[in-house]
C-alpha cells in the first residue's frame, strides 16, 4: 500500500476548513494525512482544531523577524521540515515570498471565497454582494506570486440571496467551499497533477 500524501495546512483564523480536512483524512482511503498545521498567529480557533487532532502545529508571525523576506524564509524552512507534498492555505492570511513559491509554487493550493477572477482579496464576498452578483461561490487554485491569480484547480457557484447579509452569504459559501476543498484535496492526492500554463489537469 502507497503511503499517505502528507499535507501542511496554513491557517490564520476559524480554520473550519483545516476541520474538513482534518475530518476526511480520518479516513485511510482518502488517501493523505494532515502532518502539520502552521499559522501566523497565536491563539486562533485552527490551532487549536490541530492540537485536539493530535496534530504538530508552528507560528511564524511577521513582526517577529526583520524583513518580511526572513519571514518568508523560516515559513518555508518550517513548512520544508514536514516534507510535505502539498501545502494548503485555508484561510492563511498572508502573501507568502518568492523563497516559499520557489519550494512550493507547485503544490501550494488556496481556497478563496468567490468565483475568481472576480473579487480577489480578503473581502470577497463583501465585494461580491455590495457589486450585485446573483451567482458567486468558491475557487480552489494552485498560488502564484500574485493575489488569488493562480491556476484554477476548481470551482463552485452559489446563489446570492436576496436577503443575504456578508454574513449570511459568507457562511453558504463557506459550506460550499469545505465540500470542493475535501473532494478536490482528495482527487489530487489519490490521482496527481499537472499545471501547464493556466491550466490544471488531473489525469
Ligand atoms: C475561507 O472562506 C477562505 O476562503 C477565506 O477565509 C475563510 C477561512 O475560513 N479566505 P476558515 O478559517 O477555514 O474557517
Amino acid at each position: 500500500m502507497t503511503e499517505p500524501a502528507r499535507i501542511v495546512v496554513l491557517v490564520s483564523g476559524s480554520g473550519s476548513n483545516l476541520q474538513a480536512l482534518l475530518d476526511a483524512t480520518d479516513d485511510p482511503a482518502y488517501g493523505a494525512r494532515v502532518v502539520a498545521v502552521g499559522a501566523d498567529r497565536d491563539a486562533i480557533a485552527g490551532l487549536d482544531r490541530a492540537a485536539a487532532a493530535g496534530v504538530p502545529t508552528f507560528v511564524e508571525r511577521v513582526k517577529d523577524h526583520p524583513d518580511r523576506e526572513q519571514w518568508d524564509a523560516a515559513l518555508t524552512a518550517r513548512v520544508a521540515e514536514h516534507r510535505p507534498d502539498l501545502v494548503i492555505s485555508a484561510g492563511f492570511l498572508k502573501l507568502v515570498g518568492p523563497r516559499f513559491l520557489a519550494a512550493f509554487g507547485d503544490r501550494y493550493l488556496n481556497t478563496h471565497n468567490t468565483l475568481l477572477p472576480a473579487f480577489p482579496g480578503i473581502h470577497g464576498p463583501r465585494d461580491a454582494l455590495a457589486y450585485g452578483v446573483k451567482v458567486t461561490g468558491a475557487t480552489l487554485f494552485f498560488v502564484d506570486a500574485g493575489m488569488d491569480t493562480g491556476p484554477i484547480v476548481a470551482q463552485v457557484a452559489v446563489p446570492v440571496c436576496d436577503d443575504d447579509d456578508v454574513d449570511t452569504l459568507t457562511e453558504r459559501i463557506k459550506e460550499a467551499e469545505r465540500r470542493q476543498l475535501v473532494e478536490q484535496v482528495g482527487r489530487l492526492v489519490r490521482e496527481g497533477w499537472t499545471i501547464t500554463g493556466r491550466k490544471v489537469t488531473v489525469p
